[in-house]
This record gives structure tokens, sequence and C-alpha cells, in this order.
């Protein structure tokens, strides 16, 4: 099957790109507006963009032609923080997509706990397993009234002390992060396998 994407209406476009890009990670994104109104929202179009300077990013889509609110806030306030799901925090997260309005605090909405962050205005999920502080550096409009894409300069990295290993490296296994596939369905870590690379 050889799909142009230009013959698939908007709908089409989505189920197919979300169902083959999978599984993503969630980047659980928590801001606060100008008027210090806290934010909370998970996208999955979540990626990590740079390690040197350590930048990720994430996508979001528009609701009447405006961005949604997590990118709304990140712009206007200049940082955000995204926080990573774990299995004890799915249904959390889940309940923090709800389609409210811009002054609607999320966290007191799905009852979490929040604490401040060190050096950005909204603060982090205190159950997260890990939270990156992100300084707001740069955003991009896709063309033709595509995503809003916002890119955040890491700065602070809160990581649960069991997680990391003297040389750095992070237990996947205790880490338990929940990725997103399509529709209502997730995915948790299934089976992992190590390759050597090619000499
Ligand atoms: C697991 C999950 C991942 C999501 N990923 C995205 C995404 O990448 N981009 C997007 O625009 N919406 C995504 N959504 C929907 C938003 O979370 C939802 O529209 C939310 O209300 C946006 O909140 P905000 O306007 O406060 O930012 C996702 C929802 C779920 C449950």
């Amino acid at each position: 099957m050889t799909i142009d994407l230009a013959t698939l209406d908007g709908r089409e476009r989505h189920k197919l790109l979300n169902g083959v890009v999978v599984p993503r990670p969630i980047g659980w994104i928590s801001t606060v507006d100008e008027n210090g109104v806290r934010n909370l929202a998970p996208y999955s179009w979540f990626q990590i963009a740079s390690s040197t300077p350590p930048v990720v990013m994430f996508s979001a889509g528009k609701r009447n032609g405006v961005a949604k609110d997590s990118a709304l806030n990140a712009i206007a306030t200049g940082g955000f923080v995204a926080n990573i799901v774990n299995g004890d925090l799915l249904e959390a997260m889940n309940a923090t997509s709800v389609e409210a309005a811009i002054d609607v605090d999320e966290f007191d909405y799905a009852r979490l706990d929040a604490t401040p962050s060190e050096r950005i205005a909204a603060p982090r999920v205190t159950a997260a397993p890990v939270s990156l502080e992100c300084e707001t550096l740069h955003h991009y409009e896709i063309p033709d009234g595509g995503n809003t894409v916002v890119f955040g300069r890491v700065l602070v990295a809160h990581v649960r002390d069991d997680l990391r290993d003297e040389n750095g490296y992070i237990d996947i296994r205790k880490l338990d992060p929940i990725a997103r596939l399509a529709g209502l369905d997730y995915a948790t870590l299934g089976d992992v396998v190590t390759v050597p690379r090619p000499e």
C-alpha cells in the first residue's frame, strides 16, 4: 500500500502518523501563565532535540487556530518543566489531558502535589521520577496552520536518587516509563534487547 498524504483528510493523516511513529515518550508539561495560574498537560510529540546544549521539544496542536495552553504559557513566561510519567502516574497524567479552560489548574484537578522549581516559574510534579526544568529557547510555527513546536534548554534535572548509578546511567526498569501509542493505548517497558554496535 502506498499512500499519498495529500489524498488523506486531517483525521486520516493524524491516525496514520500517530499510529506508525510509536511508541512515543510523554513529556508531562507544567507551565504557569502570566498570572501565575498553573497548567499541566501531557505531550507525546516530545523528544530530545540536542544534548549539548541540552534541549528538549514538544509540539502543541491548535484549538480554533490558537496554540494549546502549554505552548502559549511556555512562550509567554519563558519556561516549562518536562516531567516524566511512570506507571504510578498514568491515571493522573491522563486526567490532566482534560480539555480545560486556560484558568483551570490541572494540578488541583488531578490532585497532584507540586514542588517549586529552582530556575523556572512553573512548578514540577512532586511524584514524577524525573523532571526537567527548561528555559524556553525558541518556538517554531509549522506552516499552513500546523503545530507550535517549543524548544527548551534544560537547566536543571530532578532525578529520583535510586534511578541514576555511579556512572551516570539511568536504570530504565526502575524509571518504569509510560509510552504513548495511538487511540487510548499506552505501552510499558517490555522486553529490552541489547545489541552491540558494529565494529
Ligand atoms: C498521552 C497524551 C499525549 C498527548 N500528546 C499531545 C501532543 O503531543 N500534542 C498535542 O497538541 N496534544 C497532545 N495531547 C492532548 C493534550 O494533552 C490536551 O489537548 C490538553 O488538554 C492540552 O492542554 P493545554 O491546552 O493545557 O496545553 C495528548 C494527550 C494525551 C493523553
